[in-house]
């Protein structure tokens, strides 16, 4: 089926899971065929069954995201069974964890870093020349509300997502003389694993009951923030930061 997306080809990094898988099968209802990416064998197998479910074809790409040299070379095997790569969604991350500074040792530290800076910094190096030689691509950065508003009990996450920030908007600069848009999406408390374990189900209600629109966002409603940067409607759109949140941070993009 034709769609806004039509035959562009998606990575979508930890896209075995939560917020991940939604946005690969909402980018591929929308008709982009996806590279599933995760460090879980089982996982990505199951978010690629679904992807062609749509219709789309699907490539799992099974990599632990701190291993660049495997990770890298993955995405161009991945490339040569799919096609090259014009909408990468940089979303593989890991849960701050709840810890005060005292609880966050160097190899706490490193590993957030790590995943999440050093690894959305390489899986746009890997595909940003075939965006280049192309002349169009869409990089969808995931942040978080806390870098924009910080939290008492995640310094060393809202730090990670913060520089991620910031790689949105150097990149912007730097990749606009080629067609290539690249924004944040800073999703707000979204029920998944992560949230789960730092939060637990009594931690979201209450911010949920908090939030000025009394909820928070579903999965859906970030990968619909996704998808639509992803698309060409958001051509004229690079450097920004969204945030789906329900209210919960206000003003501070
Ligand atoms: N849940 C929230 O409220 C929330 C809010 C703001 C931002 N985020 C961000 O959204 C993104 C998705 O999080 P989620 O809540 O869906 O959590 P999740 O745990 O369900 O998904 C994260 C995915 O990343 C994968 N991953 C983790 N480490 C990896 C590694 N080393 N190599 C490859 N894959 C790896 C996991 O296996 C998982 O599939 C993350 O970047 C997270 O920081 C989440």
């Amino acid at each position: 089926m034709a769609g806004p997306l039509s035959d562009r080809i998606a990575l979508v990094t930890g896209s075995g899971n939560g917020m991940g898988r939604s946005h690969a099968i909402v980018l591929a209802e929308r008709g982009a065929d996806i590279i599933v990416h995760d460090i879980e064998a089982d996982a990505a197998a199951e978010t690629a069954r679904a992807v062609r479910a749509t219709g789309r074809r699907a490539h799992a790409l099974v990599a632990d995201i701190r291993d660049v040299a495997r990770f890298t070379a993955g995405i161009g095997e991945a490339e040569a069974a799919l096609g090259g790569v014009s909408i990468l969604v940089n979303n593989a991350g890991i849960s701050g964890g709840g810890r005060k500074i005292e609880d966050v040792d160097q190899a706490v530290f490193d590993d957030m870093f790590t995943t999440q800076v050093r690894g959305a910094f390489f899986a746009t190096r890997a595909v940003v020349p075939g965006m280049k030689t192309r002349r169009w691509g869409r990089i969808v950065n995931i942040t978080s509300t806390w870098a924009l508003s910080g939290f008492e009990t995640m310094s060393h996450y809202a730090a990670a997502k913060a520089a991620i920030a910031g790689l949105t908007r150097s990149w912007a600069r730097e990749f606009a003389p080629f067609g290539i848009t690249v924004n944040s999406v800073a999703p707000g408390t979204v029920e998944t694993r992560i949230t789960l374990r730092s939060l637990g189900k009594d931690g979201i209600r209450r911010m949920a009951e908090e939030a000025p629109l009394k909820k928070l966002p579903e999965a859906a409603d970030i990968s619909w923030a996704v998808a639509w940067l992803a698309s060409d409607e958001a051509r004229i759109v690079t450097g920004q930061s969204i945030s789906p949140n329900g209210g919960q941070v206000i003003g501070s993009g």
